[in-house]
């Protein structure tokens, strides 16, 4: 800053005839680095007791900055409108508050965008609700070229990437060196995706902090019911409420035709048993994005407890650990708080408003 001075005041000094031509060309960072600059891994928040360290291979912070400008970059669609928020909200814990996802051209998908929150620290590496693909990199790129959700080739969007000279210094800082490949953008998206994560909701500090008043009587209730007579926590589970399993609760069962809308599990496992079959869903914030299930067919967390206490819809896959539950209506009411006490602290997470031209 001081030579800074100096040199503007001599350059003052010899103003007239004489162009201060010696001054070397201040290399100021790009505008858009201010919409994203690198930060340091965040810490897990209260709740979550792993840590970064523990991973395989951790994510670094010049991936995560990376990784933030690609996820919220709808130049990675095919029409430029789409971007990997469009269909998962920080603000809706990484989801939506639509039943099924709209992609490109207004195409509907058939399925909810689930929660990927926590999800660096899974119990069994299984993402999306079949469990088909088995890590965040080989996950994210799915709906790239998924012609209904951003429509594109990889091909394309690594030629449409490589042309944006702004990125090549952060490809660079990520991976050593200037190159876009697919690998490294679905690397950088992973990276990005591993410090989403949830925690520090009022549950949390009522059970971490012992801050009695952090939650309402009723939330504790609702507490006791789901770890006890409801049954919820024999899949809902761990610090992130989910066992990473895989089970028929009857959503999307058609009892005329005798089959499912959609099969789940068994498309992926072609295992009779596994028909109708989805993913355990995290219940980290999971009131900011009703509807719910796969189908995003049950419209309020009440109407999912009323399926619980109806014991599923019966079908002959059903889990066995699906029965019916009887809970009063203030008992019913007492869960619905509990999950909403699990909303947490962390969804303050923004778009970039400016990216590397
Ligand atoms: C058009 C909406 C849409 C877009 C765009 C989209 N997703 Fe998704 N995402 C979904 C839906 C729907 C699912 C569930 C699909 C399934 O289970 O078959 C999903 C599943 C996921 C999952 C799995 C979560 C889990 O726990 O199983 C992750 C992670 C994810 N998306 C990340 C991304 C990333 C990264 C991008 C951008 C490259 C992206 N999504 C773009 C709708 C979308
Ligand atoms: C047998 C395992 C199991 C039990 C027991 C269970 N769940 Fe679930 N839960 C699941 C699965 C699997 C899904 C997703 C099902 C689908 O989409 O078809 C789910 C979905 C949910 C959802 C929707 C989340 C979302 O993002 O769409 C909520 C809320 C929920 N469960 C709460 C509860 C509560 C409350 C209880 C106890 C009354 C409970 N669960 C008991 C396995 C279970």
């Amino acid at each position: 800053m001081n030579r800074m001075r100096v040199v503007v005041s001599l350059c003052g000094v010899l103003l007239g005839a004489v162009a201060c031509s010696r001054q070397p060309p201040a290399v100021a960072a790009p505008e858009w680095e201010a919409a994203n600059p690198l930060a340091p891994l965040p810490q897990p928040p209260l709740g979550i007791d792993s840590r970064f360290a523990d991973l395989p291979q951790p994510p670094t912070p010049e991936r995560v900055r990376l990784g933030r400008w690609l996820f919220f970059d709808t130049r990675l669609s095919a029409d430029r409108t789409i971007s990997c928020a469009t269909c998962h909200s920080p603000a809706q814990g990484f989801s939506e508050t639509e039943p099924v996802s709209t992609g490109i051209r207004n195409q509907k998908g058939t399925r909810k965008s689930p929660s990927f929150v926590n999800a660096a620290w899974r119990l069994y590496p299984v993402f999306f609700w079949d469990g088909r693909a088995d890590s965040l990199e080989m996950q994210s790129l799915g709906p790239i070229a998924n012609p209904i959700e951003m429509g594109n080739t990889h091909d394309a969007m690594v030629r449409t990437l490589s042309a944006v000279r702004g990125y090549r210094t952060y490809f660079k800082a990520a991976f050593g060196s200037e190159e876009i490949t697919k690998d490294r953008v679905a690397q950088a998206i992973a990276d990005y995706e591993r410090v989403c994560t949830s925690g520090d909701s009022p549950w949390d500090r009522w059970r971490k902090h012992h801050d009695e008043a952090a939650v309402s009587q009723e939330v504790k209730s609702g507490h006791d019911l789901f770890f006890g007579k409801a049954g919820c926590s024999q899949c809902h589970l761990g610090q992130n409420f989910t066992d990473d399993r895989f089970h028929n609760l009857g959503v999307g069962w058609n009892p005329r035709t005798r089959a499912f809308a959609d099969e789940g599990r068994f498309i992926v496992t072609k295992i009779a048993a596994d028909r109708g079959a989805f993913k355990t869903p995290t219940l980290r914030d999971v009131a900011t994005h009703a509807p719910y299930m796969h189908d995003g067919s049950l419209a309020t967390l009440h109407d999912v407890v009323e399926h619980y206490r109806n014991g599923g819809l019966r079908n002959p896959y059903l889990d066995p650990k699906i029965t019916r539950v009887p809970l009063t209506d203030a008992e019913m009411d007492a869960l619905v708080r509990f999950m909403e006490a699990l909303t947490g602290q962390n969804r303050q997470e923004k778009a970039p408003t400016e990216f590397p031209r």
